[in-house]
């Protein structure tokens, strides 16, 4: 018997964990100043350029030594430079508990073929057991695993003293968590994500440990022009004062800047976290009375605040069988899209059977509140046969 939707719905129904929901009011007038038409490597593009890394270090709080630039092609783009420029000098530990670190375990292992590369994994809802990581060797891993919702607490597991690198995609955790930078050797992150910005460039962020590794070992494999960080066997600084490697967006850096202004208008980091967590409590408080569903972090510790992953534990979901567990969650997505009420809100492709709401600073918690009612309705849609296709 199909039921009566709730009577209103979220003002804004965008809930993708990638590319995210643009800040509250952006419209397309944010972008009027953008550097169109002339060289990004003019004064005044090159001035643009630097001016998001400027103001991206402000808001992160990035150490005075550190270096920020913009790389192509994404967050993807600044992991794997990194990982293809720094790996080899030394042995490797892999964290893998989702999607985005498995395929940087593949890259380690299948396609750099390291020697000498340990994978220290765990299922989706869980985290690696983080006393294995070994301070001597480095370590590659994702601060927040964007296709499970279970992210490290905090970086008390990596030593201070370490020989080894730390190299962590941040891309679902910077400007929504905290990051402990004197724990972080290499972070990445690209713009679509905490702060609503368009896609396409990555942000590679190096502490000097990093680039005296990146000064004093030559891979022995080649490089392609993409991933080239030196020039003569030292660094090249020009990519982190504004001078990328090829051609950015200028439509994209003007976004990038809008997007940077408003966090810094609302408070800068403090208060983008502290919109991101309110946003994970009202979903917290819904799941708490709320039977049918849970999170898919185990631990209360290790829960997105950003990429929010639910699993649906009622008795008629799980006497289904795996194939019709994925249709069940997947026909809850659509009826929501079709309802207007809440978009690409299904677990990501890789991930167990459920469902996956953004939670980070960009998202109105009111918009998280009107979503919730709508959760039920389509679940009961589905359960009860009505929403059935
Ligand atoms: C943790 C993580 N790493 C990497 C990526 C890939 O990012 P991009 O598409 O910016 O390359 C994503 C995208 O969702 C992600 O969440």
């Amino acid at each position: 018997m199909p039921t009566n939707p709730p009577a209103r719905g979220p003002r804004d129904p965008r809930f993708s964990s990638g590319p995210c929901v643009k800040r509250p009011g952006w419209a397309p007038a944010a972008l009027e100043g953008a550097w169109l038409g002339r060289s990004h490597r003019a004064v005044g593009g090159k001035a643009k350029l630097a001016e998001v890394i400027e103001r991206s270090r402000r808001l992160l709080g990035l150490p005075p030594d550190y270096r920020l630039g913009i790389v192509p092609a994404s967050d993807t783009g600044a992991v794997e430079m990194a990982l293809w420029s720094l790996l080899g000098a030394r042995g490797v530990d892999v964290l893998a508990w989702e999607s985005f670190g498995r395929a940087w375990a593949t890259d380690a292992l299948k396609h750099l073929r390291l020697a000498d590369a340990r994978v220290i994994e765990a299922d989706y809802g869980a985290l690696p057991d983080l006393g294995q990581v070994d301070p001597s060797r480095d370590t590659v891993f994702t601060w927040n695993g964007t296709t499970s919702g279970v992210r490290v607490p905090d970086g008390a597991w990596i030593a201070a003293g370490r020989a080894g690198l730390t190299i962590c995609d941040a891309t679902s955790a910077a400007f929504a968590m905290d990051l402990p930078w004197d724990k972080l050797d290499v972070a990445t992150w690209s713009w679509q994500k905490a702060l609503g910005g368009e896609a396409a460039h990555g942000m590679l962020a190096l502490s000097p440990r990093a680039v005296e590794r990146l000064e004093s070992y030559r891979t022995p494999w080649p490089l392609p022009k993409i991933f080239r960080l030196t020039k003569n066997g030292r660094l090249n600084e020009d990519i982190f004062r504004g001078a990328t490697i090829n051609t950015p967006s200028m439509l994209c850096v003007e976004d990038a800047l809008d997007s940077l202004a408003w966090a810094e208008e609302i408070g800068g980091l403090p208060a983008l976290i502290a919109r991101s967590e309110a946003n994970l409590a009202v979903v917290a408080d819904w799941i708490a009375k709320t039977p049918w569903v849970d999170f898919l972090a185990h631990d209360p510790a290790t829960r997105s605040t950003t990429s929010i992953c639910l699993r649906m534990v009622d008795p008629w979901f799980e006497a289904l069988d795996a194939a019709a567990r994925a249709a069940a969650a997947k026909r809850i997505a659509v009826l929501l899209d079709e309802a207007g009420a809440g978009y690409d809100l299904g677990a990501y492709r890789d991930a167990p059977p459920g469902l996956r709401i953004w939670g980070g600073p960009t998202v109105e918690t009111g918009d998280i509140e009107a979503l919730l009612p709508w959760l039920d309705w389509a679940h009961g849609e589905v359960k009860n046969g009505g929403g059935a296709r």
